[in-house]
């Protein structure tokens, strides 16, 4: 059996393949991700499903070799982030639109939909070799000022993406965070049916 790298899940139940090794890196080396692979992620974030079919998403895009414009996304990062997203191959900001398009109202679902496109584009930036790492640690007000972001809109993540560097040469802080394994809490915490708290599958043995 070839190896599997630390990162992999080690899932309770049987999961796609694509969902058990997607992880979010810290060590990216530093390359740029071609433009049909970029497309190819956004277009799979485009045919989310969404409430109302409103797609309350616009995403920003900095691409790695725009040197200029990929400094700028990164600036709107708190420095933490920066630290190692700047090795990413493209950067994206995800801006929400808090009202429907068709009558104004609230969309309480925005920042879901948002969420589930998101999904999507990792599913397939991963089918793509890609690895992406999402990020809440931003400075959404720089950013609204930095990109002129309209009014009824927020910008609500980042998200970089590129290529772990799984090389193995690499032996910074970063790279030691790659090296963790990842854990989830157990199915039965999370998963209840009938009352709260109530665990809604039996632990069985698998066949
Ligand atoms: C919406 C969202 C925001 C996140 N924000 C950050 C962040 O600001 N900085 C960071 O290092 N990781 C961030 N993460 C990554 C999570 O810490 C990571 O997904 C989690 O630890 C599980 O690890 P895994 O993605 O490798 O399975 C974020 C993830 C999501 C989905």
């Amino acid at each position: 059996m070839t190896q599997q790298h630390p990162k992999h899940a080690t899932p309770d139940h049987p999961i796609h393949e694509l969902i058990a090794h997607r992880w979010s890196p810290y060590a990216y080396a530093p390359r740029p991700v071609p433009e049909a692979d970029l497309e190819t992620c956004l277009e799979a974030a485009r045919w989310a499903p969404s409430s109302y079919n409103d797609q309350p998403w616009t995403f920003l895009l900095a691409r790695r070799q725009d040197e200029a414009e990929f400094e700028t996304m990164l600036s709107c990062l708190l420095p933490g982030n920066q630290a190692w997203a700047k090795d990413a191959g493209a950067l994206l900001l995800t801006v929400v639109r808090r009202r429907f398009a068709h009558n104004g109202n609230p969309n309480k679902a925005a920042e879901h939909d948002i969420g589930l496109a998101v999904g999507m584009l990792v599913v397939q930036a991963t089918e793509l070799g890609l690895h992406v790492h999402q990020m809440i640690g931003l400075d959404a007000e720089k950013a609204r000022q930095t990109y002129g972001v309209p009014e009824g809109h927020d910008v609500l993540t980042a998200i970089a993406i590129g290529y772990a560097d799984t090389s193995g040469e690499r032996t910074d802080d970063l790279a030691a965070r790659d090296a963790k394994a990842r854990s989830r809490r157990a199915l039965a915490e999370s998963v209840y049916s009938g009352r709260w708290g109530h665990p809604a599958f039996e632990e069985r043995e698998r066949p």
